[in-house]
């Protein structure tokens, strides 16, 4: 694959359940360049998935590994890359982002964001007692953050991956 004609790495920033993968995958095939997700780029480093890793060595070990591997896929080239949702929140990811690619928030709200979480059992962050109260909050503190990205695209609750993907050629 090569770049697909972009000039930075795109990299999609938003909350848990925007869609960042999804969209991502699908963005990458349609521009014809590569793809990768930071997310498993951590677990294929570490050799097991998120969740053991924050049970096991706790949430700052996860992100120390995060921004590592951000750093990483933005020296490999223009190409797309989807984050987890809280990549974005420290000063020196977003610097980096800023400095060697171009950030696209796909923004969603609690409602959308919820109905794409709920039946998932994956995000360490969500297992509390109130997983829902805790994306609302999580939303609340994130988003003057995201909003920070070059670009920003809202989700609509009705479209498909191919429109939303359409969407983000036309931004
Ligand atoms: C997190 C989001 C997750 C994952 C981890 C922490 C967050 O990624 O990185 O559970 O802080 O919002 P997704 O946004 O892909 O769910």
């Amino acid at each position: 694959t090569g770049s697909g004609g972009l000039l930075r790495p795109v990299v999609l920033v938003g909350m848990m359940g925007s869609g960042k993968t999804a969209i991502g995958r699908a963005l990458a095939t349609r521009l014809g360049c590569g793809f990768v997700d930071s997310d498993a780029a951590i677990e294929e480093a570490a050799d097991c998935s998120i969740a053991e890793i924050f049970a096991r060595d706790g949430e700052a070990f996860f992100r120390a590994r995060e921004s590592e591997v951000l750093s990483r896929l933005l020296d490999a080239g223009p190409r797309v890359i989807s984050t987890g949702g809280g990549a974005y929140l420290a000063p020196q990811n977003r610097a980096l982002v800023a400095d060697r690619g171009a950030a696209l928030w796909l923004d969603a709200d609690l409602d959308l964001l919820w109905e794409r979480v709920r039946h998932k059992s994956t995000r360490p962050l969500l297992r509390t007692a109130d997983p829902r109260a805790t994306l609302a909050r999580l939303l609340d503190e994130r988003r003057d953050i995201y909003e920070q990205a070059e670009l920003r695209l809202t989700a609509q609750a009705g479209d498909s991956i191919d429109r939303t993907t359409d969407r983000v050629i036309a931004l």
